[in-house]
């Protein structure tokens, strides 16, 4: 097979916005108990965090992290993780069905995240709680002193603000399983009541309205609609989530999803656009991809047992073991980002740690990185930058989900300071390799700094990390492409996702 792309220096598509590479973890499974919180490992800090989990999320760069939910949010009471721990209630967590400890609240999270180089963006209660809720939080993160929430703050040894200036209003309020869930109308008053009140604290706050929980909701895209029509002046995005799974055993078809997203990202636009223009406003509202991820490995045993369990502590949930067929797909997610950066602005990886994450854990005993933490990571450390636009021109193939699919996936980044392009590549086909051909104009003579392959054969397509054998899935250096002046040749494996990193000049 063959394929021919076109980029051009100056035809961009977007300043990428770092947090498109920004992650969520929360308080369910083992995700905080076990996952980046066990006082009791080897490697725990004074803490109580795992150095080995700290020292693989550095790796990935991740520039913010939402916290504390997901579904788990919509019942929590952040007061009960605040001061003292052995004074610290333990509660029902009634989205997981599981016993909640408090031993991690925001302040300790806030060390964790410090310690991570991540920035915090923060979810608030709008299922059992609302705009007094709402305003509590933030004073006692964001206020400085000399309030009742500020000083309890300082007295829990915290003298400075922590300035958070992401809030998530609510989470999935559409979904009937969400506790408090709301109708579009009565949710988008009271998120526009609510990021009023959030935003009068100052500081440049952005919120985050809940959009549709998936792009299969009945109520969608009416409900972002909705919601939009009653808050648009007032929050700064909307959320999408996603999730994805090969239940089929039709790997074309999967990948195909990627378009499928592309479409989703493309309607949510239009919604934006409509809203704006019916309600004559003068600000934009972009896109919070606020949840993505592969899940379907366990997901229908997951769910049958924790509907059932007895509220157990930290159970084990929704442990995927990812394999190379997700690693590439995810790697061409996060391409369909990149070509969308003109509208999503911040996308998160969900989750971070043992819940559907690209690091796993074992109680007492190692940290892994999964299959997919690699193109996550690539993309975290070489996708940063402006969004360059690329013409393909590749073998296609139809699938149930989308027509005319690109066997070739290919997204490009200029790095912010001009120095070096990033080429992200994916042959999609199952047994071929692709002959390429890219020419890559304005850029004067290039060097290839490195290219790195996860893939190569289909064979292997459902092999996956393990706590014994982390390593089975990692990238290794690729050595079929040269450059010559500014027109990059040669032959990608099939079924493989590739960087190529260029030097300009
Ligand atoms: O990430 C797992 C769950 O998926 C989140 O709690 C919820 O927001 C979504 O449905």
């Amino acid at each position: 097979m063959k394929s021919t792309v076109t980029i051009h220096r100056d035809f961009t598509i977007a300043r990428i916005d770092d947090r498109l590479y920004a992650a969520f973890i929360e308080h369910m499974g083992r995700a905080i108990y076990g996952g980046i919180y066990e006082p009791d490992h080897p490697t725990a800090n004074a803490h109580g965090f795992r150095q080995d989990v700290l020292e693989l999320v550095r790796g990935l760069n991740i520039p913010a992290i939402r916290y504390p939910g997901g579904n788990f949010v919509s019942a929590y009471k952040w007061e009960d993780g605040i001061g003292p721990r052995e004074d610290r209630p333990v509660r029902l967590d009634l989205a997981w069905r599981s016993k909640e400890t408090n031993q991690v609240g925001i302040n300790d999270f806030a060390v964790w995240a410090k310690d991570a180089g991540i920035e915090m963006m923060l979810a608030v209660n709008l299922g059992t709680r609302g705009i007094e809720d709402a305003r509590n939080f933030v004073e006692y993160c964001n206020h400085p002193s000399g309030t009742y929430w500020s000083d309890l703050r300082r007295s829990h040894g915290v003298a400075d603000p922590y300035g958070v200036k992401m809030w998530c209003l609510g989470n999935e309020m559409d979904g009937p399983w969400q506790i408090g869930h709301m109708e579009a109308k009565e949710y988008g008053r009271l998120a526009d009541e609510t990021s009023k009140a959030v935003k009068a604290f100052g500081g440049g706050i952005e919120t985050v309205v809940c959009g549709s929980s998936n792009d299969e909701m009945p109520s969608y895209p009416d409900w972002e609609r909705q919601v939009l029509e009653e808050c648009y002046e007032n929050v700064d995005y909307i959320s999408l989530h996603k999730y994805f799974g090969n239940s089929s055993r039709d790997t074309l078809n999967y990948f195909a999803k990627i378009e499928e997203t592309g479409r989703y990202i493309q309607s949510i636009g239009g919604v934006i656009d409509y809203v704006k223009a019916k309600k004559r406003a003068k600000n934009d509202i972009y896109i919070c991809f606020d949840e993505w991820n592969v899940w379907y490995h366990n997901r229908e045993e997951d769910s049958k047992n924790w509907h059932s369990w007895d509220w157990p502590e930290a159970p084990a949930l929704l442990e995927e073991d990812y394999n190379l067929e997700d690693a590439i797909f995810v790697g061409g997610l996060l391409n369909e980002f990149i070509r969308r950066s003109d509208r999503v602005k911040i996308a998160c990886i969900a989750q971070l740690v043992n819940v559907i994450a690209p690091i796993r854990t074992k109680t007492g005993g190692p940290a892994w990185a999964t299959t997919i933490y690699y193109p996550y990571q690539f993309a975290s450390l070489y996708g940063r930058g402006t969004a360059l636009n690329v013409a393909v021109d590749s073998p296609q193939y139809n699938a149930h989900v989308a027509q005319d699919v690109n066997y070739l996936d290919v997204a490009a980044v200029l790095t912010p300071d001009g120095k070096s392009i990033t080429v992200f590549a994916i042959n999609r086909h199952l047994e071929e390799e692709m002959d390429v051909n890219m020419a890559l104009h304005g850029f004067g003579d290039l060097t290839v700094i490195d290219h790195q392959v996860m893939g190569g054969d289909a064979s292997k397509a459902r092999i996956a990390n393990t706590a014994d054998q982390p390593d089975l899935v990692i990238p290794r250096k690729g050595d079929k492409l040269s450059v010559d002046g500014g027109e990059l040749t040669g032959r990608l494996p099939a079924f493989s996702y590739s960087v190529i990193r260029l030097a300009v000049g």
